[in-house]
């Protein structure tokens, strides 16, 4: 967009995938690139927008004129994630994060020949930040998710999305298809965006960076 449509707001970002350390040189991780959050914080700094950043392990640079914060796992993106949000117009969750961090965390590299031919990593659930900061959301302030789904069928990856959106008491869900091919870690995304009404309020394929602009078309118009 031309025009500074977001010009004054506040906007937070998070991206990228978080690790889960299990010793100090192995995680849980995720296939995320980081490039749809990072296209969403190029393009809302385009449009005036004040941009705080949250990057879990980008494998791309961040845009330049963010305010970038580097976090790691699940937990640090939450802290970081609930400093930024006070006071945000808008809080756009596209990061990866992980569902399940191990329980324990080794203090020194864990060794095969002490666990055997077989090991068992025993997991607790991360806290859902999407659902905390939609409950605890500002008047007026928008909260938007996202929703990789692997499901083919449209018809079901919608149904997944809208009892998502409604789980989570997001504004609007972002839903995109992922699979080995698609989404993570390629240039173009193809995605669907649901309102709280469950509602399709935007299909849109195209470079990451086009796509973050129609999002943000969508942001733009329900903040007025
Ligand atoms: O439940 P699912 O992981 O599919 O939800 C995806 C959305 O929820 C994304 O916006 C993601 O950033 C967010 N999320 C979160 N905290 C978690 C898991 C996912 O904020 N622990």
């Amino acid at each position: 967009a031309a025009q500074l449509d977001l010009a004054g707001r506040r906007v937070v970002v998070t991206a990228g995938g978080t690790r889960e350390p299990l010793d100090p040189v192995r995680f849980l991780g995720n296939r995320s690139s980081g490039r749809q959050g990072i296209a969403l914080a190029e393009a809302a700094t385009a449009r005036g927008a004040e941009v705080v950043l949250i990057a879990a392990h980008l494998e791309v640079p961040a845009p330049a004129g963010v305010d970038l914060r580097e976090v790691s796992t699940a937990l640090q993106m939450q802290d970081a994630a609930a400093l930024a949000s006070e006071g945000a117009d808008v809080v756009i969750m596209a990061a990866a994060v992980a569902d399940y961090r191990p329980v324990e965390v080794s203090e020194g590299k864990i060794k095969k020949d002490e666990r055997g031919d077989t090991m068992t990593l025993e997991l607790v659930r991360n806290p859902d930040i999407l659902a905390g900061l939609a409950a605890a959301k500002a008047p007026g302030q928008l909260v938007v998710g996202f929703a990789a789904e692997t499901e083919p069928d449209r018809a079901a990856q919608l149904e997944l999305g809208r009892s998502k959106l409604a789980r989570k008491g997001a504004d609007l869900l972002v839903l995109n298809r992922v699979g080995w091919s698609e989404g993570f870690a390629t240039e173009r995304n193809d995605i669907t965006v649901l309102d709280a009404g469950a509602d399709i309020v935007l299909e849109a394929v195209g470079s990451k960076l086009s796509v973050a602009h129609r999002i943000l078309d969508v942001i733009a118009e329900r903040l007025h």
